[in-house]
């Protein structure tokens, strides 16, 4: 039996870092997903044209690679030998949720293969383990959105989802991979050297993020755009920015947006801009260098899609 499986890539609109350290944050699943199909084969292999990869999983894949990201996910299931074909429209490396979404796109796939249904919490469990092996300690936040969809509140691994009107929201890619261990470790440098600077610098990204979830509940895109911009101003605080990031979050807060910041672990990758006037931001973030992503929030989180 071949089972093809998808999940969502997630965008996290205000707490990332600071979640690292048990504070909150909140994030949305989108509509982007990644598609993983399994198949029974005589070895195990990947395939994922769009990064040139088909090639067998060795036991002793290279740390850190794809492929051993693939062989922690193939040994939590002791899954025999399989084909694995990934299919990705959350761009990988972009600080969308990449990793996550193709852990619980597997995993649920996998899953069917075993015949065993694995919930939204048992798969973010798992997820988890598989997301080690690209950052060491992450706080959880990307498999939890992936897992369960929608719009989730994270803290210290407490999951709520909650609901609220759609945000008129842009994603623009600066096109520069995002570093995410390297900028979490940056983050612990800082912690370990100044603990009372950072902390406080911590604090009020937590309170950023409780404040934003209630802007997202009323839908007061005014005071959600202006949470944003503080959280990019503490995110630079924290050395996680660029200045790709920044320069597309001030061409979109100069073209009008309410609000914007850099989203994910940073130093590339995404940012994210909240505006009335969609087209305007969309065009000053172009002409800034980015890639205007389309996407909206979904609610739909890990599924099976079909087996045949
Ligand atoms: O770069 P991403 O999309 O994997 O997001 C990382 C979010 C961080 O808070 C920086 C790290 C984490 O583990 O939560």
């Amino acid at each position: 039996m071949t089972v093809q499986a998808s999940a969502p890539g997630k965008v996290i609109l205000f707490g990332e870092h600071a979640v690292v350290y048990g504070k909150h944050a909140i994030a949305g699943a989108l509509g982007l997903r990644a598609n993983v199909t399994l198949s029974p084969a005589r070895e195990s292999s990947l395939e994922i044209a769009d990064l040139e990869i088909d090639s067998p999983i060795a036991q002793d894949a290279n740390p850190g690679s794809l492929h051993c990201f693939f062989k922690a996910g193939i040994d939590l299931l002791d899954l025999p030998p399989v084909r694995i074909v990934v299919d990705s429209d959350v761009p990988i490396g972009g600080g969308l949720g990449s990793s996550a979404a193709m852990a619980c796109a597997f995993l649920k796939a996998a899953g069917a293969l075993k015949k065993i249904e694995l919930g939204p919490q048992e798969l973010w469990k798992k997820a988890q383990e598989m997301e080690k092996v690209f950052h060491g300690t992450p706080s959880g936040i990307d498999a939890a959105v992936s897992a369960h969809g929608g719009m989730i509140e994270f803290c210290a691994g407490k999951i709520s989802r909650f609901e609220c009107p759609e945000v008129p929201l842009l994603i623009g890619d600066t096109g520069v991979s995002k570093n995410t261990k390297q900028n979490v470790s940056r983050v612990r440098i800082l912690y370990d050297s100044d603990r009372q600077k950072t902390e406080a610098i911590l604090d009020e990204i937590d309170r950023i993020s409780l404040a934003g979830k209630q802007a997202l509940v009323r839908n007061d895109l005014k005071a959600l755009g202006k949470l944003m911009g503080r959280n990019h101003a503490l995110l630079k605080k924290l050395g996680v920015s660029s200045s790709e990031l920044d320069d597309l979050v001030s061409a979109a807060v100069k073209a009008g947006a309410l609000g914007a910041k850099m989203t994910g672990g940073g130093g590339g990758g995404c940012m994210i801009a909240v505006a009335q006037e969609l087209d305007a931001v969309s065009k000053a973030i172009e002409d800034a260098g980015g890639k205007v992503l389309e996407t909206k929030f979904a609610l739909a989180g890990a599924r099976v899609d079909s087996k045949y």
